[in-house]
Formats: structure tokens, C-alpha cells, sequence
């Protein structure tokens, strides 16, 4: 009770008012802090560095990238949710923000009514990966050594909330076997220890593992959209490896507090809009096996229904694997 009161208290000191009418017009009048909540040289700090630098051209100010990392994204959203609501500290998150109401029990914010929405931005596929020689050099044998070595396999994550985190309780639903999970701040690090060896497997977005794998630093074993990527012809679905139905793309989107003007969050959307229609954009998230979503979906309405149908689509799923964070 005590960290709802301080949340709300917090909250209510960020707003100290609405935002005075020029200050909306004027809007950016200065550098705009763009909040990762994972570790640098991650997937999501991939999307946001490459969004972030073609909207700030649009915007005429810096938008300036922030890694808070830690607690699966929870950090970092906090960050924002208790943030003044004035434009000038926004979050770029993903999928975790529909599963992080059903993950957590206790937050310092409003997992579900904390922020308003500006657009969504692209829905990037994952790679079930394992580090070299490991013992499994498909799918079908990856879930035989899971079943034969119990725990004794070490998944990757970036904590409960991650993308990491949920496609790994996805595969272990799936196998009906437990591994030991080992929690970084982003799968940025955490990709340095599977390609070193010392974690056994991650699944990963594309956006961090697809220049790993061509590279022959980490081993694929599929891709967990419906249809093979272009980006890796070779490497085969998740049903056609062994796992019919084991589907999940990484939604990102960008968000700002709760109490920001339309004002604001419509002219963020539209510098989104001109960011996904960037032709060096959508060309580096094609060779990084990902796409921007249609103009359509880059806006502050379309983003709060598909976050809000998430959020109601993960709750059973999250709750039938029984996995939560206290
Ligand atoms: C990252 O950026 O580190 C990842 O998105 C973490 C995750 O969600 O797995």
C-alpha cells in the first residue's frame, strides 16, 4: 500500500499542472530523453537508436537515448511513468509492456494506466538460439537435451517482462520442462556470454542475433513467425522445426506519461510516421530481419488498442505457466 501511495504521490508532483498552451506549441524547445529499459546494444536500443535519430531530424532537437536496464523493463518504464508529463522523457518499450501487468504484482507505477501511447513501430521476429556446441544442432534435439538434462540447461533472459523471458517461458510450456534462467539487463550482454559459451540458449530478437548468426557466432535453430525471413532463408520455422504454433514477434512502441497533451503526442507520432517511411530505416531493419509497421498503425489510437488487446491476450497465457515476479 505504501508504494501505491508513494507512486501516486510521485505522480501527482510530476504533473504539477498541465502543460501551459505555448509550451505545447513550442514543443520540442529542447533535447528529448528517449528511455531504453534494457542494456545498450540490445535489440530495443537497436530500434530505438535508429527511430530516435531520424525523429529528431523531423523534430529539431536531439532525442537523446537513456539505458535504464533491470527487473525485466520495469525500471526503465517507471522511470517514465513517474516522469513530468511535459514531452521530454518518453519510452521506447515492446511486448513486455502487455505482459508486465499480468508478470507483477507489485510496481512503483501504473503498469496499465501510467502512460499515454504515440505509435507503434515495428513487430520484430525471435531466434531460438544455443551457443556453439552445444549438443542440439536442431530444434527437435534442442527439446530432447532440455527433457534428458532437466535443469541442468542455462537459458538467457532479460529478466520477467523480457521478450527473452516470455518466448523462453513460450518453450518451456511448450517442452513441458523447467530450465535455470539467468537474468541480464538486456540481451546485449547477455548475447556476449552465449557467444562465449558460459549460457547454453536464448531466444532472441533478430534485431541481436541475425549478425551473430551469419557471422557463425551462435547457432540458430528457428524463427518463431509463422513464414521463414528473408533476412535468414535458411533457417526454418518453429512448426516446421518441431513446434507447430510456437509464434511470438516483439512489438515495440513509444509511449510518454500519463497527462501529456494530445498536442505532444500527436507531433511525436507524426516525426514517428516520417521516421518509418526513412528509406536507410526501413533498409537497415530489412537486413536486421524486421519491418516498420504501416503508417496506419503509428499513431497514438492504434497503439492504445493493440497494447490494451495484449495486455488482455498474455494474462492467461502468463497465468496458466504460473511464472510471476514478486
Ligand atoms: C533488449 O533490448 O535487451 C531486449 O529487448 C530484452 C528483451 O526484451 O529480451
Amino acid at each position: 500500500m505504501f508504494r501505491r501511495r508513494l507512486a501516486t504521490l510521485a505522480a501527482a508532483l510530476a504533473v504539477a499542472g498541465p502543460l501551459p498552451a505555448l509550451a505545447q506549441a513550442q514543443y520540442p524547445s529542447r533535447p528529448i530523453s528517449m528511455i531504453v529499459p534494457f542494456a545498450a546494444g540490445g535489440p530495443t536500443d537497436t530500434v530505438a537508436r535508429l527511430t530516435a535519430e531520424v525523429m529528431g531530424r523531423d523534430l529539431g532537437q536531439t532525442i537523446v537515448i537513456e539505458n535504464v536496464g533491470g527487473a525485466g523493463g520495469t525500471l526503465g518504464a517507471a522511470r517514465v511513468a513517474l516522469a513530468r508529463p511535459d514531452g521530454y522523457t518518453i519510452l521506447m518499450h515492446h511486448i513486455g509492456m502487455g505482459t508486465t501487468p499480468a508478470l507483477y504484482r507489485r510496481l512503483s507505477y501504473d503498469a496499465v494506466n501510467g502512460f499515454e501511447t504515440v505509435g507503434l513501430v515495428t513487430e520484430v521476429p525471435m531466434t531460438i538460439t544455443v551457443k556453439n556446441g552445444l549438443a542440439a544442432r536442431n530444434l527437435s534435439e534442442l527439446v530432447a537435451l532440455m527433457r534428458s538434462q532437466k535443469e541442468g540447461l542455462n537459458l538467457a533472459n532479460a529478466g520477467i517482462g523480457a521478450a527473452s523471458h516470455l518466448c523462453g517461458l513460450l518453450l518451456q510450456t511448450a517442452v513441458q520442462q523447467q530450465v535455470t534462467t539467468v537474468p541480464y539487463r538486456g540481451t546485449g550482454p547477455a548475447m556476449t556470454d552465449l557467444i562465449g559459451g558460459t549460457v547454453d540458449i536464448m531466444c532472441d530478437q533478430t534485431t541481436n542475433t541475425t549478425e551473430q548468426i551469419r557471422a557463425g557466432s551462435i547457432r540458430a535453430l528457428a524463427v518463431t513467425t509463422p513464414t521463414r525471413l528473408a533476412a535468414l532463408p535458411d533457417l526454418p520455422t518453429a512448426a516446421e522445426a518441431g513446434l507447430p504454433g510456437f509464434e511470438v514477434s516483439v512489438w515495440h512502441g513509444i509511449y510518454t506519461p500519463r497527462g501529456t497533451p494530445a498536442a505532444i503526442n500527436d507531433r511525436l507520432s507524426r516525426a514517428l510516421q516520417v521516421a518509418l517511411r526513412d528509406e536507410r530505416l526501413v533498409a537497415r531493419f530489412a537486413e536486421l530481419g524486421t519491418a516498420p509497421v504501416s503508417q496506419d498503425r503509428a499513431t497514438p489510437a492504434a497503439h492504445r488498442e493493440f497494447w490494451q488487446a495484449d495486455i488482455t491476450k498474455w494474462r492467461p497465457i502468463i497465468q496458466a505457466a504460473g511464472q510471476y515476479a514478486d
